[in-house]
């Protein structure tokens, strides 16, 4: 087992590194190999993904990918690292659980996973200005082709994992050509898993379900922008952004990456939450390299660590500890339960 690990930015540079220890003291023999990418590495290189970093991914076919800073106004030659990389390795489907955590934060009662869509939609980086500068233009694209496959992957999904039902999330009633193609086609691929319950909300409405009655849902299937946002609400529900896991899969190659940002307000402190970066090393060794006992483990750790107390500051500050004493206490607890 070979892993491309690019931490990237802030955070990143913390939390990635705790979840490498867990990998490893999980599984014996995986074979790690750092890489570069994101902000900084672009400041010093004018370069945000680097052609090594590519090949060594795919070479990989596993990827732990920690975060990217993005300034919220274009600058030449810089784009986001990880909405590329998905690209480019087509992990077309990007997986976001949220269950309910042993942590004061999280809603007793919620067990939902959301499925994005993850090359498409209005992320494809196609926008311009007109009139000098004075009206922005950002074309959305949604296809048959994409919409098929993330469909099929949900209910296959669905299936594997004994999910009862699945809400297709979109705005069609506005955006009738864009959401409209996606939600048609995502309801004709339902027609062939009729063991699958599906109902469908509009992305509004699913926002308010969040925060009103989050058990509500089981699977939600939306395309690349309503998910990162449902997505980003739903982790509020698990204890908080530090806590959020996902993976992003497609044919054969998967991107294991928290949720979360690179976090500036609290990079360099040695106070993030490894948590999420953790969870999803996990659902790594679960979905693509199957290993479901080892995937289990380390949950199992996660919950103990916290059960017992232990804590970062984003959970409560009152007694919390740092990023290195929760990833030991993890470490702690798995090599107990293997020896
Ligand atoms: P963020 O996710 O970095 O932070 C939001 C809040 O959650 C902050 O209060 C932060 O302290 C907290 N938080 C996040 N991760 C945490 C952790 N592991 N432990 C404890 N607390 C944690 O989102 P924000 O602040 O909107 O974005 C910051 C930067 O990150 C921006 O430049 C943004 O573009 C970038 N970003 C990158 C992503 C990626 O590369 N996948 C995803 C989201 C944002
Ligand atoms: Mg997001």
């Amino acid at each position: 087992m070979e892993m491309c690990v690019i931490p990237g930015d802030g955070v990143g540079v913390e939390v990635i590194p705790a979840a490498v220890r867990v990998l490893q003291e999980a599984v014996s023999g995986v074979q790690v190999h750092y890489a570069d990418a994101g902000w900084d590495y672009f400041q010093k290189t004018g370069n945000p993904l680097p052609d090594e970093t590519v090949a060594l991914a795919q070479q990989c076919k596993a990827v732990l990918y920690g975060a990217a800073a993005s300034p919220s106004y274009p600058v030449d030659h810089y784009y986001i690292p990880g909405v590329r990389l998905r690209r480019v390795l087509k992990t077309y489907a990007n997986l976001r659980p949220t269950r309910y955590m042993p942590v004061p934060t999280s809603r007793p009662g919620v067990d939902l996973i959301v499925v994005r869509e993850n090359t498409e939609d209005v992320y494809v980086g196609q926008e311009y200005t007109q009139d000098s500068g004075r009206v922005g233009i950002s074309e959305k694209v949604v296809t048959r082709e994409a919409t098929e496959r993330i469909a099929h992957k949900a209910f296959q999904l669905a299936r594997r994992t004994n999910r009862q039902k699945i809400t297709i999330v979109h705005k069609a009633s506005v955006m009738t050509q864009t959401d409209g193609l996606f939600r048609k086609v995502a309801l004709e691929v339902a027609q062939e898993y009729s063991d699958i319950v599906t109902d469908e909300l509009l992305v509004d409405t699913a926002a308010y379900w969040m925060v009103k009655n989050p058990a509500r849902f089981d699977m939600i299937l939306t395309s690349n922008l309503y998910g990162d946002i449902l997505s980003d609400m739903a982790a509020a529900w698990g204890g908080g952004l530090g806590m959020a896991p996902s993976l992003s899969i497609g044919d054969g190659v998967a991107i294991a990456e928290p949720v979360h940002g690179c976090a500036p307000d609290i990079a360099g402190q040695g106070i993030a939450n490894p948590t999420a970066s953790i969870l999803s090393v996990a659902m790594l060794l679960r979905h693509h390299w199957d290993r479901e006992q080892e995937a289990r483990q380390i949950e199992e750790a996660v919950h103990a660590v916290l059960s017992e107390g232990d804590h970062t500051t984003d959970i409560y500050s009152e007694g919390a500890i740092s990023t290195v004493d929760f990833t030991d206490k993890i470490c702690a607890h798995l090599s107990a339960t293997r020896t």
